[in-house]
């Protein structure tokens, strides 16, 4: 048992006070690099405009006898690059490995002030959230910190899945959560050999014509092996007030499947995605952007909704409070990043100046 009372009490003295809501800051590409590779690392400082989040990666992706590496060249990286508005992440080792609290005890002092979000890797139930909970707490209190460092949980696990709910509300430190495709896939026992995206043998093909041979050609079509589970991570995820992500795709070259995958999450209700190269930051940076002309939409339909009770009719199409309540999320969402995306905010503004030209013709015709 645990008291709500103590829910945002800091879980050491000294450490700063847990937050009540996750801020939201722009996430739509979290974008990986390997902090020890000297070329990557000196591609940062170009990369930092380009992306809401830079992740240094300390996990999988990097060889065992490069882990120390990483770690002193993510605290370089940290120390001499200028972020701007840009978060900071980093995704340590796995709890289990030799490496997790080396990485927690030389970073939370080192760049502490800098870092805004830990992801933990291959998180199987609450248990794990709250030992890097305590033990963050510890670190920021003896290093003086003023801010709680966040976490991201990446849900690649089949016990991981099963227990979704108890880690998105495990500790007001939660962030969000990302889907990790291939070591889930793993964990499965799946049997692909990917990181992300389709398989063509995953499918349902229409039943065949009257009569007609089984073998007789029919329409078949791939279906989502990572549904279930996006699905049920958003929800788990909007319960608790977090941030729901799609995790990583492996395909460099096939930037249209990247795409749809990108798009589903973004659909079904995830804010970004992970970019393993820089292709597949402009895709992020599409897909994880309403589209103008939704948004223009939508500030048409909270317009046009006045308090937000009660129906109204726009081009045919009923709005009630449902309605404004999908486009009050669509155009906070596009406010937010429009803050920070100057080209974003110039889209919108001018698809806003259409609409309100649409709405004084369509007036005009009535
Ligand atoms: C990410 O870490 C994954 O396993 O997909
Ligand atoms: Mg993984």
């Amino acid at each position: 048992m645990r008291s709500a009372k103590d829910f945002f009490r800091p879980l050491a003295v000294g450490a700063p006070a847990p937050l009540r809501e996750v801020p939201f800051r722009p996430s739509r590409m979290i974008h990986f690099f390997d902090p020890g590779n000297e070329k990557m690392a000196a591609k940062v400082p170009a990369l930092v405009p380009q992306v809401d989040v830079l992740l240094g990666n300390l996990e999988d992706a990097v060889p065992a006898d490069r882990k120390e590496a990483a770690r002193a060249g993510l605290l370089r990286t940290a120390r001499a690059t200028d972020l701007g508005a840009t978060q900071l992440w980093t995704r340590i080792n796995s709890l289990d490995s030799p490496w997790a609290l080396d990485d927690l005890l030389t970073l939370v002092p080192g760049i502490g002030d800098r870092l805004d979000v830990v992801m933990v890797p291959k998180v199987e139930g609450a248990q794990d959230i709250h030992y890097v909970d305590r033990l963050l707490a510890q670190l920021e209190a003896k290093a003086g910190l003023t801010r709680p460092v966040l976490v991201h949980a990446i849900l690649e696990t089949a016990a991981g899945v099963a227990n979704v709910e108890e880690i998105a509300g495990a500790s007001p430190r939660m962030q969000g959560i990302s889907l990790g495709p291939a070591d889930l896939a793993a964990s499965r026992r799946m049997k692909t050999t990917r990181v992300g995206g389709g398989h063509p043998g995953y499918l349902v093909r229409e039943d065949p014509a009257p009569g007609a041979p089984a073998d007789a050609p029919r329409a078949s079509h791939q279906q989502d092996l990572w549904h279930y589970t996006l699905a049920r991570m958003v929800d788990a995820c909007a319960a608790h007030g977090i941030l729901p992500y799609y995790g990583p795709f492996g395909d460099i070259r096939d930037t249209t499947a990247c795409e749809d995958q990108f798009r589903n999450a973004f659909l079904l209700g995830c804010v970004g995605a992970w970019t393993l190269h820089p292709a597949q930051i402009p895709l992020a940076r599409r897909v994880f952007s309403p589209d103008p002309a939704d948004v223009a939409w939508a500030r048409r339909v909270i317009a046009a909704m006045g308090d937000g009770t009660g129906a109204v009719m726009i081009d045919g199409r009923m709005q009630d409070d449902a309605t404004y309540k999908q486009c009050q999320v669509v155009a906070g969402l596009a406010d937010a990043l429009a803050a920070r995306d100057p080209e974003l905010a110039r889209a919108y503004a001018r698809a806003h100046i259409h609409t309100d030209a649409y709405d004084t013709a369509t007036e005009a015709a009535r």
